[in-house]
């Protein structure tokens, strides 16, 4: 089966172009998205350049969305639910797949309920399938060893089973092991436990991931 095109909203920043780059490297056809085209089409070419390919491709959000299968949201958290209001017409027929980790600052706190991929399923309707996923896997970790494995498993979070299966093979596709952890309320204690690892990141001076041990696959 040929592979769905992947459209990152917001796929200009950190967490969307190290997405990009995996997804890219795997033989997938991704499309970077931006509030403008311009800034779209130049993140494109440098991720290009790093891969030596022309696959990446940059267009404005919503021309994003409108040609791709799957959107995977990576916009700065505090415009997550204005973001996705703005491309509700856009997003409908998709799997949304919502990378949001709302993180308080400055001390660094869990968010409460509900969670950012409920918020956006309520904003968007029945018409699309949001998944939450990779809210605890820095940008720096997926920039860095390409075509090799992610040290840091992916809680998913998904009402659809369907859908959940879908991005877990994204998922392994892009080098990590995603694991099924419930329906998509349970979201938001995934987006509390990057505020726990960004705590603990600091304290021990490390980059800690999440890797869950005892289950059988
Ligand atoms: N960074 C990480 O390590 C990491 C890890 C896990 C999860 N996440 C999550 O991933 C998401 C993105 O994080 P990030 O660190 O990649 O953020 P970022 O680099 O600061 O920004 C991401 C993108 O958001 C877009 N943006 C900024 N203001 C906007 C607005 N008012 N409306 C619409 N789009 C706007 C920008 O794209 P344009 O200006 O091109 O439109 C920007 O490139 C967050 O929800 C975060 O919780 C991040």
């Amino acid at each position: 089966m040929s592979k769905p095109v992947i459209a990152i909203i917001g796929g200009t920043g950190q967490e969307g172009t190290g997405l990009a780059l995996r997804w890219a490297h795997a033989g997938y056809q991704v499309i970077i998205g931006s509030r403008q085209a311009e800034r779209a089409e130049a993140t494109a070419a440098e991720l290009n350049e790093i891969l030596d390919t022309d696959t990446i491709n940059g267009l404005e959000n919503s021309q994003a969305a409108a040609q791709a299968e799957i959107c995977v949201l990576t916009v700065v958290s505090k415009v997550h639910a204005s973001a996705v209001e703005s491309l509700k017409d856009a997003l409908q027929g998709k799997l949304v797949v919502d990378a949001t980790a709302r993180v308080i600052f400055p001390q660094a706190a869990p968010p409460g309920p509900p969670s950012a991929g409920r918020i956006a399923q309520d904003i968007l309707g029945e018409g699309a399938t949001v998944v939450t996923a990779f809210q605890n896997v820095p940008a720096k970790a997926l920039r860095e060893n390409l075509g090799q494995l992610v040290q840091s498993d992916v809680l998913i979070c998904g009402d659809e089973m369907e859908a959940v299966e879908r991005v877990i093979a994204l998922t392994e596709d892009a080098g990590m092991r995603g694991l099924y952890a419930g329906g998509l309320d349970n979201g938001y204690v995934v987006e509390g436990i990057t505020a726990l690892l960004i705590t603990m990141n600091k304290h021990y001076k490390g980059h800690g991931t999440v890797q869950i041990a005892g289950l059988k696959q």
